[in-house]
């Protein structure tokens, strides 16, 4: 279903480093499946593919039923990083590119987000557009306690409560937080929300099968069923230990071009609108999880052919620090044909009769050459289509190969100690309680 392909890396490597960088990939490949490497309590994302039930599936199901029979027509996700960007990233992968435009769409509960930014305009405006709907709220925080996400929730709650009053607010707002822990059970406790639990066992950036991901994708009406077996038939494929193992195949191509060639920068491209979102989650997962210790390969991520007229440039001819991981997409689901035109002004009828698809696919290739013969070595990953269960053998795919690379890298797959310290400034420039000794050396430092 994922399929690696590395001929576009053959002419930059060392066929030998190559099988010994896939000997460490196995080695590391060892770690992940005997569990006992570091941050092995978090390997709850192992078996959310085969092991979600399908309770959990109908517990989501019926809060949409409840909320579409009261009319609710939008749900604010509020939540950050791990706690948004797989929802996210489904939802743009699978749903229409106009569904906000289009009629057809108008019956259906638009999800948006929020709390991942603490943009003064972007409250606001979300304000004014939530002031003229029926609104419902879904908060999103493993830890309960994330600045982000509690100042939305405050904003967005107070309008639920004004609008529809207290008893009915508890209908309207379901929290996704710790099962004991959390500023966000507590609350949820007190005032009665309904709740479902992020397990213990699986941090944010591994969090998108479980009720994280679960719950908004149901809202948004996609099939969550479909991308969880895609997912369980990823699983099947990556647990192989094999040399053609794709998730084996990009761990060893990564840590190589990174450890012996100086390749610092990955760029994971995509030829298609629909993926921009994959190339988030994509960045949150590998940055992460592997950049600490003063290792790690920077993720990046372009949407081709529109940044082609852009970053485009860099890649061709710029510093060669880099390597492509492309998406590739092997069928479009949609079909455009390009039509003649009697005066053929902008010389396009050597096109006519063809699919868009095949404009896209050429520019593709074409880029794909151009790249290799400026110096940019290229991974391919590639699926059938856009739908639901490929996108779930993606997620599953892209988390197994980022738990093989970073015990290769050498690095802790699963803590994030690196987040911790914009959080400590900026609770010091907020003057939090707590935090009155770092307020005076931050300000001693600004010359405050
Ligand atoms: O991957 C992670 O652990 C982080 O990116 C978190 O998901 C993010 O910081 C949000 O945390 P929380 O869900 O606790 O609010």
């Amino acid at each position: 279903m994922v399929n690696v392909d590395l001929k576009g890396c053959e002419s930059f490597i060392d066929a030998a480093q190559y099988k010994k960088s896939v000997e460490k990939a196995l080695e590391a490949f060892d770690v992940l499946q005997s569990e006992k490497g570091a941050g092995n309590d978090f390997l709850g994302w192992k078996v959310l593919p085969t092991e979600t039930p399908d309770s959990l599936i109908k517990e989501c199901e019926a809060v949409r039923d409840a909320w579409l029979a009261k009319g609710v027509n939008l749900v604010v996700v509020i939540g950050i990083g791990g706690s948004y960007l797989g929802a996210r990233c489904a939802i743009e992968a699978l749903s229409h590119n106009f569904a906000k435009q289009l009629k057809s769409a108008k019956d259906k509960m638009e999800v948006v987000f929020a709390g991942n930014n603490l943009s003064e305009e972007y409250l606001a405006e979300l304000m004014d557009l939530v002031a003229e709907r029926n609104v419902a709220c879904v908060n999103i925080s493993k830890s309960g306690t994330t600045t982000e996400p509690a100042v939305s929730f405050r904003i967005v709650k107070e309008h639920i409560e004004k609008t529809y009053g207290k008893a009915e607010a508890k209908e309207r707002i379901v929290a996704i937080t710790d099962a004991k822990k959390g500023a966000l059970k507590t609350l949820a406790t007190q005032e009665g929300y309904k709740s479902f639990i992020v397990p213990d066992n699986v941090g944010g950036r591994f969090s998108v099968l479980t009720p994280v991901g679960i719950l908004p994708i149901v809202l948004a009406g996609l099939d969550i069923r479909a991308i969880l077996a895609g997912a369980a038939e990823a699983k099947k494929a990556v647990e192989v230990r094999s040399e053609e193992n794709p998730a084996i195949k990009y761990a060893a191509m990564r840590n190589l071009l990174y450890s012996e060639y100086g390749k610092k920068v990955e760029v994971l491209v995509n030829y298609n609108p629909k993926f921009t979102f994959l190339g988030e989650w994509w960045k949150q997962l590998y940055g992460e999880s592997e950049g600490k210790d003063l290792k790690g390969i920077f993720p990046a991520s372009v949407n081709f052919t529109t940044d082609l007229h852009s970053v485009g440039q860099f890649i061709q001819d710029g510093d060669r620090c880099m390597f492509e991981t492309v998406v590739n997409v092997k069928n479009a689901t949609r079909s455009v044909v390009i039509p003649s035109d009697e005066q053929n002004l902008d010389q396009l009828n050597y096109l006519a009769g063809q699919h868009v698809e095949h404009c896209n696919a050429m520019a593709q290739l074409g880029t794909k050459l151009a790249h290799i013969d400026g110096g940019v070595p290229q991974i391919e990953v590639s699926v059938e289509k856009i739908d639901a269960k490929t996108l779930g053998a993606l997620f599953f795919f892209f988390e197994f190969a980022c738990g093989v690379s970073a015990y290769q890298l050498g690095v802790n797959p699963f803590n994030q100690p690196g987040v911790e310290a914009y959080k400590k400034n900026m609770f010091a420039l907020l003057h939090k309680p707590g935090f009155e000794e770092q307020t005076a050396a931050i300000e001693k430092r600004l010359g405050k």
